[in-house]
């Protein structure tokens, strides 16, 4: 697509948008969902409840299982409608619940289909009769064929830049090599200064959510976050210059949003860099 094709393209669907766009919406997302119509998203972005009975503000979910995945699947679906033919949807869960997804699910519904891993440390679940969990899954469902990558967004510099091949290929534009499939970060609870001052349960870490968000898509382009939670992903889109739109059930977590979009609470970014920024 030339330039002015894409320019319109993103005038006409802010136009349709409008009410939707870079807010948080206190609503149930399946609701938001129906509301929003076809092929109009860039990045949908899903981490959704686990399942595991996590309790957010006093509410906990857990299903029997095929309900849960029956809901899973679902809520895929009904992203897959939303999200542009030259889109991409990722889900994080655990790996038996995304397991089902793909199997179930994403397989026929779309193009491609392939799983990362996101490995953290931690200091939880350890037995003396295996080995200790210590990694996420993420689908990346591309939607068609003609769902876009952006490697030179997310390249990882080439080890050996003397090479006669390398040096052909930083030539023709090439910024680096694909990361590998495996992302490693710290988990954010419990562990970094973000979790001191945002009260959440399950923050993904900034490092993740951006790299996936920038791998497939360009500023000005639409996320859709279907779980706000901390506003962790709001906030990353905002710093990348992406346009987003998020839901959240809870009402605490949402006053919690809007204060850090009033700038009235310091970033991820401010408090891990220990600016000595108070509040
Ligand atoms: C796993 S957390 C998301 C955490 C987020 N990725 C972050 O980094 O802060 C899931 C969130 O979804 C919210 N939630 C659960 N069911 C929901 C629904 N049907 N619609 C909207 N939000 C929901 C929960 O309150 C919780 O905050």
């Amino acid at each position: 697509m030339s330039s002015g094709v894409i320019q319109k393209d993103i005038k006409v669907r802010i136009s349709v948008l409008e009410k939707f766009l870079n807010r948080i919406h206190n609503m149930d997302i399946y609701e938001l969902l129906r509301l929003l119509p076809d092929r109009m998203i860039d990045c949908i972005y899903s981490d959704v409840d686990y399942n595991k009975g996590i309790v957010y503000e006093g509410k906990s979910y857990s299903k029997k299982f095929d309900h849960y995945i029956s809901d899973y699947i679902s809520l895929a679906s009904e992203s897959l409608r939303v999200l542009k033919d030259t889109g991409s949807a990722f889900f994080i869960n655990y790996p038996k619940n995304n397991a089902f997804l793909w199997t179930r699910y994403l397989d026929d519904a779309c193009f491609d289909v392939q799983e990362y891993v996101w490995t953290y440390n931690s200091n939880i679940g350890h037995s003396p009769n295996r080995f200790t969990t210590a990694h996420r899954s993420i689908l990346h469902a591309r939607k068609t064929k003609y769902s876009v990558f952006y490697k030179n967004n997310v390249a990882e510099p080439y080890i050996n830049q003397s090479d006669k091949r390398i040096r052909e290929k930083i030539k023709l534009g090439s910024k680096g090599r694909s990361p590998y499939s495996w992302f490693y970060a710290d988990l954010v609870k419990n562990v970094s200064k973000q979790h001191k001052r945002i009260d959440h349960p399950c923050v993904i870490p900034d490092k993740i959510s951006s790299l996936l968000i920038k791998s497939v898509t360009s500023p000005g382009d639409i996320v859709l976050i279907l779980f706000a939670g901390s506003g962790s992903e709001i906030d990353v889109c905002r710093k990348l210059d992406r346009q987003w739109i998020s839901a959240e059930l809870n009402e605490g977590y949402c006053e919690q949003i809007e204060k850090r979009l009033d700038n009235k609470i310091l970033t991820f970014e401010e408090l891990n860099n220990d600016t000595g920024k108070k509040l």
